[in-house]
């Protein structure tokens, strides 16, 4: 017979305050996430301890501090690194249609992923430049602070299961050959080709401790400041400003924008729908 009280949910959400939870992730491993958004931290945590069998607040606080493995687990957890290949095929085709004219008047070109998680979206960028012809005078710095997931990106290996969909993006978005000219398939995975991961440099580089990463003509940070409260949204704006060239141009996630943040009247908007900004200044 199992003696075992079960939890209690709804205590168990009342409990939780991000806040202390946060300050020793921080303290004890330097995981900095006291700036993200309040929902979105609780919602994670609150998750985290159902699915370990953690019954209240102060067993989580030492299971943290104890555990390195699983103190690394929640990071991942909390960094969320949900991506594709040409997530939101529109966002891409206004890209081509508006963005590439731009770059197409510089000698190099500069570009920027912030938050890149898997890879998947420098991979897209990749391809885009080649099929306009742009990608051997263009460098992409692909960052993000998680390194398991940087990891993976050099890598770029991905599930057979997920190629489906990808050529379904690659195809909405205006791609102009076989999606399957850019991989290599082997045993139920994929493997990007060579030639696309020559011109892109991963690194580690954290958007809430880090400084400018370099100047660069295009900056793309989507779905990342999403997950961040107002103070650090408009901290990492004015990264991404003090970064970017004049006329150099940000694209943020369909879910955000620029336009409550301190930066709004420093940039035209290129494309509104997709969140394509123009640097004026
Ligand atoms: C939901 S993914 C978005 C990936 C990709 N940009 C896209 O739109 O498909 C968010 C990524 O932002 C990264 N991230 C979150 N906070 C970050 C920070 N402070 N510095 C750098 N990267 C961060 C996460 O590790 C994750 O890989």
């Amino acid at each position: 017979m199992n003696n075992r009280k079960p939890i209690d949910t709804h205590q168990l959400h009342l409990q939780i305050n991000p806040a202390e939870i946060l300050d020793i992730l921080y303290q004890k491993y330097g995981y900095d996430f006291r700036q993200y958004s309040e929902a979105h931290i609780k919602r994670r945590l609150y998750n985290r301890m159902l699915m370990s069998g953690i019954k209240d607040v102060s067993q989580m606080k030492g299971r943290i501090m104890n555990d390195e493995l699983f103190a690394a687990d929640l990071m991942h957890e909390l960094s969320i690194t949900v991506t594709e290949m040409f997530r939101d095929p529109k966002f891409y085709k206004s890209l081509r249609e508006n963005v590439i004219p731009i770059l197409k008047t510089y000698p190099f070109i500069k570009i920027w992923h912030a938050g890149c998680s898997t890879g998947e979206e420098a991979y897209s960028m990749a391809i885009l430049l080649k099929e306009e012809g742009l990608y051997d005078r263009s460098t992409i710095y692909a960052t993000d602070f998680n390194q398991q997931a940087l990891n993976h990106a050099k890598e770029g290996i991905y599930p057979n299961e997920l190629i489906k969909e990808y050529t379904t993006n690659y195809q909405l978005a205006g791609g102009k050959e076989s999606f399957s000219t850019y991989y290599s398939s082997n045993y139920g995975h994929v493997i990007m080709h060579q030639s696309l991961k020559n011109n892109i440099v991963w690194a580690n580089h954290n958007l809430v401790t880090d400084s400018v990463f370099a100047e660069v003509h295009l900056i793309l940070c989507r779905n990342v400041m999403i997950y961040f409260d107002k103070n650090l949204q408009n901290k990492v704006q004015n990264l991404f400003h003090e970064s970017l060239v004049k006329g150099g141009i940000l694209c943020l996630g369909t879910k955000e924008s620029l336009r409550f943040t301190d930066l709004y009247d420093q940039y035209l908007e290129l494309d509104k729908t997709q969140r394509i900004y123009k640097k004026k200044y």
